[in-house]
């Protein structure tokens, strides 16, 4: 394989927008299309080269955006079609690729497909959706929960018969066992092409295929993960099944057929051995896919080694990784895994980056942005609002960007009230580390920087190392080493010979080693040699 048979996404570093709390253009409190084009420069200055876009799509927003009542318009409170070509067109100007996020598991109730269906048993789409009678006595299909909380099925009183939702009632499940629902959305792949983006975000794409007979699903048992034992059963039959690998095999096809080919981005939230059978054989399904085990895991080097080497060792020949730690829906990685301390920001910085596998940044990341503390009344989460205090949702990790010191904080007009708060002016804003070279945003720029100019870091193999208890040491190709120090202690590594081309301390940049590698608390280390 030459360098130009290398796929773009294989050596870029995305990131991951969500619009409305991205950058605010006219002053109503919430980020839009037009704030983002005004923040490309950024995103250009910063070395990234893809962005996932969290919905823009139209959304009564009953869970902010991805709730869909029309898949190829834009919602009006975040612009415009055209305003969303100039986008594409203004980033393709800076070499940065758009992609979507598709929700193809579930629309909206206001999507005029479930308003078709639901209106009569003999509706046209009433079979777009997953309809069923109730049990003898009135009770739901099945015993099946929604991964939202309560059971998944709503009745509705005009037909008589229960509607399934894996997410909130306002959010019907497609049935994609139908032919017409997979055709509808070819043509959604189609819109979107036809407007330059380069590819999807796909939201649960591990569900959207249910269990034909809509079968029970066994108990949990006591050896089942935390989430699972919560619900109280395993999710075999409202998920996860074989079948969904035929949609995934089409979508395939579709994109692998586009000029250029286009880029599939699963969420995949399962197991590292169940995921890699979403890269089917390693080139027909997904080209990429979020892996949950690694953003889940504790920031130690034992656990996290043990996932990355369980992916390097299932995936087929040809899967390539994706690395994350933050998005919309979990806890940011500066409090998760840092605990908001800049030396172990650096670090997991160094780990999304060095390994082997495309990293994924969410908006706030390169700054070390962590999750802010919310009050009950200002929460816009579905989830926050229901079940505080129990579960305090998702709004903590989705305030506006900081981009400056004072009112608005640059993310939108000083007076206007942002649609979450901002949270404490504690002055980690972009303008503030844009002019400090030891600042977050410098460093993750100089290792974006680096990763370009050095082949190994993007597309070497990957290998661990021997090394000491709390430390995490691997091998990229021939020619680059990465050493994370994931202690609080210092510690040594023999057998690392080279030039150091980073440090998360920043002081030795450009040195070589001379005899074992002495690391300091949380810190790390790229060595080419
Ligand atoms: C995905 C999205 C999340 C949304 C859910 C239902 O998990 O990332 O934000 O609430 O799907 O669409």
């Amino acid at each position: 394989m030459t360098d130009t048979d290398i796929p773009w996404w294989k050596t870029a570093v995305l990131y991951q927008i969500y619009p409305r709390s991205f950058a605010d253009s006219n002053g109503d409190g919430m980020g839009d299309i037009a704030g983002i084009i005004d923040h490309l420069d950024h995103l250009d200055w910063l070395g990234v080269d893809g962005i996932w876009l969290s919905p823009v799509t139209v959304s009564p927003n009953a869970d902010w955006g991805y709730d869909v009542a029309d898949f190829c318009a834009v919602q009006p409170d975040l612009g415009t079609l055209a305003e969303f070509d100039r986008l594409v067109a203004e980033a393709e100007r800076r070499g940065i690729r758009i992609l979507m996020d598709l929700v193809p598991n579930h629309t909206s109730v206001e999507h005029p497909w479930f308003v078709d269906s639901r209106s009569s048993k003999t509706a046209e789409k009433r079979d777009w959706y997953v309809w069923a009678d109730p049990g003898p006595d009135g009770t739901p299909p099945n015993n099946w929960v929604s991964s939202f909380g309560g059971p998944a099925w709503t009745l509705d009183p005009a037909t008589g018969q229960y509607y399934l939702h894996n997410h909130l009632s306002e959010q019907p499940d497609l049935n994609w066992w139908s032919d017409d629902v997979r055709e509808a959305f070819d043509d959604v792949f189609g819109f979107w092409f036809d407007r330059g983006v380069a590819g999807f975000r796909i939201d649960v794409c591990n569900v959207i295929i249910k269990d034909a007979e809509l079968r029970d699903n066994p108990p949990s048992t006591e050896d089942d993960d935390f989430d699972v034992q919560l619900f109280g059963q395993q999710p075999v039959y409202n998920g996860n099944r074989p079948e969904v690998h035929d949609v995934l095999r089409r979508w395939r096809k579709l994109t692998d057929a586009t000029d250029p080919p286009r880029l599939l981005i699963g969420e995949t939230p399962v197991k590292v051995a169940a995921l890699a059978a979403y890269y089917g054989d390693g080139t027909d399904e997904l080209h990429l896919a979020f892996n949950f085990p690694f953003i889940t895991a504790p920031f130690e080097a034992e656990a996290m080694r043990r996932i990355v080497e369980d992916t390097e060792e299932h995936f087929p020949a040809g899967a390539w990784p994706a690395w994350t730690g933050s998005n919309h829906d979990m806890s940011r990685f500066s409090s998760r895994w840092a605990e908001g301390d800049g030396a172990k920001i650096r670090t997991a910085l160094v780990m999304l980056l060095g390994l082997r596998g495309t990293p994924v940044l969410y908006q706030g990341d390169e700054i070390g942005l962590g999750d802010r503390a919310m009050a009950h009344e200002d929460m816009r989460d579905p989830l926050g609002v229901a079940y505080f205090p129990a579960y305090a949702g998702r709004d903590a990790m989705r305030t506006p960007m900081p981009w400056r010191s004072g009112p608005g904080g640059g993310f939108t007009e000083a007076g206007a009230r942002p649609w979450l708060p901002l949270g404490d002016d504690d002055g980690a804003t972009v303008e503030e580390q844009r002019n400090d070279p030891d600042s977050v945003l410098a460093f993750t720029r100089r290792l974006i920087a680096l990763r370009r100019e050095t082949p190994d870091l993007q597309t070497g193999s990957y290998r661990s190392l021997p090394s000491p208890a709390g430390v995490w040491a691997w091998r990229r190709g021939d020619s680059v080493t990465v050493v994370l120090n994931l202690t609080g202690d210092d510690t040594e590594l023999e057998g690392v010979e080279g030039r150091v081309v980073l440090d998360s301390r920043n002081r030795r940049q450009g040195t070589a080693i001379r005899g074992p590698l002495t690391l300091g608390p949380w810190e790390s280390v790229i060595v080419v040699g």
